[in-house]
C-alpha cells in the first residue's frame, strides 16, 4: 500500500468526463501524488433508481476519503427531485463555499484592460438561508419561503473566513448583509461577524450593506480583500465578482466542511458541446489546484497553477474566450499545453509557493452519530402568536370575526398583509394578496392556551401556519410589522 492520500473523483455528466480527464492527465505529469477512487455519481444514476443521484459506494467513499473532486451533474427537471450538488454540499456539512477571483493574464476583461487589479476571495454560508428549500404554498396564490439562520452556521462560515485570512496573510474582511431590513436574520449574521472579529485583532474589518457592496465592488473592485456573506447573497455577490474577471470559467470554487470538502467546477454540463472536445478544463483545474492546497500538496498546486497561467498568458484559449485572432485549440491539447509549461514561470508573477505551515489534512474519523450544535443556556417565553391565514375579505372585516373568538386575556394586536400593517391602521391604497397575518398576544399564556384559541379562530379564518412570538431572556424575538412603532 502506498502512503499516498486517496480522493474520491466523479467525472460527472456531459463535458464533465473530457475535462476530468484532462485535469488528471496535468496532475499525473506534474507527479500529484493522489490515489483516484473513481466513484458513480450523476445522471445516470438517477435514472437507475438512487434517488439522491450517488450509488451508496459512492457515499461511503467520499465519508471514508472526506475528499470529493467532481465534475459538473445534471439535475432531472421536474418536481421532487433535488439538485445532487446542492444535496451533496448539505448533507456532509461543507458549511463555508470559497471561491477566488483574480486578474488572470491572458484574460482580457474591462478590468484588466484598464490596469485595475481584481482578487477577492468569497467565502458564502452554503447550507442554510433560503437554500433550506423549505417551501410551501399557504393557498394557490401565495408561497412561503422559510430563510433559516443559525448562530452555529454562522459561526462555523465566519470563523472559516477569518481563520484563512490569518492562515494566508489576508488584511481585511468585508461582512455583506441585509441587516437594515432583514434584522434578526441578517441581523444574526452582522452580530456573529463582530463577535468572531474581537478574536482576530490584527484583522482590519467592514460591514457593508450588500447592495451598497455590489456597486462598490464594480466601481472599486481593488478596495476588496475577503468578503463574506450569507447563503443567497453571497451565491449572487460571487457570480458578481466572476464577471470582473471573465466569467465563471476563471473563477474556482470549493466547498469546505470540518471532516468533508467538496471540489468542483462552476459551470454546468455543457450538453452543447458534450462530446466534442471543446470544453474548457480551466475552471475544474483551477478548482483543483485548490484542492491540491486544501489536502496540503503545495509545492504541487503552484506547478500547476504556474504551467496553467503560463499557457493562458501564451494566449492558447479553448473556443469559449480569449483572442480571436488566434486560432482555439480543443480539450486535450489545452492540457498537454498546460503539461508543456509545467516547470515555467507567469509574467505576472508566480502563484502562492509551498506556506510554511502546512494543512494537517487527514481523512475523517467517522463520527458514532449525528452532531447537535448546541447554543448557550437561555430563557425563552411565550407572549404571543402570529397565525397566517387566507382571505379574500378585507381587513376591517376580518379582525371583528377574529376579536370575536378571543378569550378576555388575549387580543388580536395586528393584521399584516405580506407584512405590512392594514389593521388597525393602514392605507387604503395598500394593495393586499389573499395570505394575512394575523399577530394575537396574551398574557401569562402556555402552548395549551394557544392551540385553544387557534381550535377557536379555525372557525372564522383559514389558518395556513403559525408562529410562536418569543421573548429570549428578555428581549422580544420576533420582527415587527411594517409600519407597525
Ligand atoms: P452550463 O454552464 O452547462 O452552460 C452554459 C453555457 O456555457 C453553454 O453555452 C456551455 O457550452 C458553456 N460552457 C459551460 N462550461 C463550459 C466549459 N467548461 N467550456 C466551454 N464552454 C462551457 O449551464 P446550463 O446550460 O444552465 O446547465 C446545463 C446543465 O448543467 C443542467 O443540467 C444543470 O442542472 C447542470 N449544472 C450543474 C452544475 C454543477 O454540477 N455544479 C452547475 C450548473 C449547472
Amino acid at each position: 500500500m502506498s502512503n499516498k492520500l486517496t480522493i474520491s473523483v466523479a467525472s460527472g455528466d456531459g463535458i464533465g468526463s473530457e475535462i476530468m480527464e484532462a485535469v488528471i492527465s496535468i496532475f499525473n505529469a506534474a507527479e500529484v501524488p493522489l490515489n483516484y477512487e473513481i466513484i458513480g455519481m450523476g445522471k445516470k444514476y438517477y435514472d437507475e433508481g438512487y434517488g439522491n443521484g450517488m450509488t451508496p459506494e459512492a457515499m461511503e467513499s467520499i465519508e471514508r476519503n472526506g475528499v470529493l473532486f467532481k465534475g459538473p451533474m445534471e439535475t432531472p427537471k421536474g418536481k421532487g427531485v433535488k439538485s445532487i450538488n446542492v444535496t451533496a454540499r448539505k448533507v456532509w456539512s461543507t458549511y463555508a463555499n470559497r471561491r477566488h477571483f483574480k486578474t488572470i493574464h491572458g484574460v482580457d476583461t474591462l478590468y484588466s484592460n484598464a490596469g485595475i487589479p481584481v482578487d477577492i476571495t468569497v467565502i458564502r454560508e452554503n447550507i442554510e438561508d433560503t437554500y433550506g428549500g423549505i417551501e410551501h404554498m399557504l393557498s394557490n396564490d401565495v408561497a412561503l419561503s422559510r430563510r433559516i439562520i443559525t448562530r452555529q452556521g454562522c459561526e462555523q462560515v465566519i470563523k472559516f473566513a477569518f481563520e484563512m485570512a490569518r492562515k494566508e496573510g489576508f488584511k481585511k474582511i468585508t461582512c455583506g448583509h441585509k441587516a437594515n431590513i432583514m434584522k434578526l436574520t441578517d441581523g444574526l449574521f452582522l452580530e456573529v461577524f463582530n463577535e468572531v472579529a474581537q478574536s482576530y485583532p490584527e484583522i482590519q474589518t467592514e460591514d457593508v450593506i450588500v447592495d451598497a457592496l455590489c456597486m462598490k465592488l464594480v466601481q472599486r473592485p481593488q478596495d476588496f480583500e475577503v468578503v463574506v456573506l450569507t447563503n443567497f447573497q453571497g451565491d449572487i455577490v460571487s457570480d458578481l465578482c466572476a464577471g470582473l474577471v471573465g466569467g465563471l470559467g476563471f473563477a474556482p470554487s470549493t466547498n469546505v466542511g470540518d471532516n468533508i470538502s467538496i471540489f468542483e467546477a462552476v459551470h454546468g454540463t455543457a450538453p452543447d458541446i458534450a462530446g466534442k472536445n471543446l470544453a474548457n478544463p480551466t475552471s475544474l483545474l483551477l478548482s483543483g489546484v485548490m484542492m491540491l492546497r486544501h489536502i496540503g500538496l503545495f509545492k504541487e498546486a503552484a506547478l500547476i497553477e504556474d504551467a496553467l497561467m503560463y499557457t493562458l498568458e501564451s494566449g492558447v484559449h479553448t473556443g469559449d474566450f480569449g483572442d480571436k485572432s488566434i486560432p482555439s485549440v480543443g480539450t486535450k491539447e489545452f492540457a498537454a499545453a498546460v503539461i508543456g509549461a509545467l516547470g515555467k514561470q507567469p509574467e505576472g508573477g508566480s502563484s502562492r509557493k509551498a506556506l510554511a505551515d502546512r494543512v494537517d489534512f487527514r481523512p475523517p474519523t467517522r463520527p458514532l452519530q449525528q452532531k447537535v450544535m448546541k447554543g448557550k443556556e437561555c430563557k425563552v417565553e411565550i407572549e404571543g402568536i402570529d397565525v397566517f391565514f387566507v382571505s379574500e375579505d378585507i381587513a376591517a372585516d376580518i379582525a371583528p370575526r377574529i376579536e370575536s373568538k378571543l378569550p378576555e386575556n388575549v387580543r388580536l394586536v395586528s393584521l399584516t398583509n405580506r407584512g405590512t400593517i392594514v389593521w388597525p391602521e393602514g392605507s387604503v391604497y395598500t394593495e393586499c394578496s389573499t395570505g394575512y397575518g394575523a399577530r394575537i398576544v396574551g398574557k401569562g399564556l402556555g402552548k395549551q392556551e394557544y392551540w385553544s384559541v387557534m381550535e377557536e379562530l379555525d372557525e372564522v379564518i383559514e389558518i395556513s401556519s403559525t408562529e410562536f412570538l418569543h421573548v429570549i431572556d428578555g428581549k422580544s424575538a420576533y420582527s415587527k410589522g411594517q409600519g407597525e412603532i
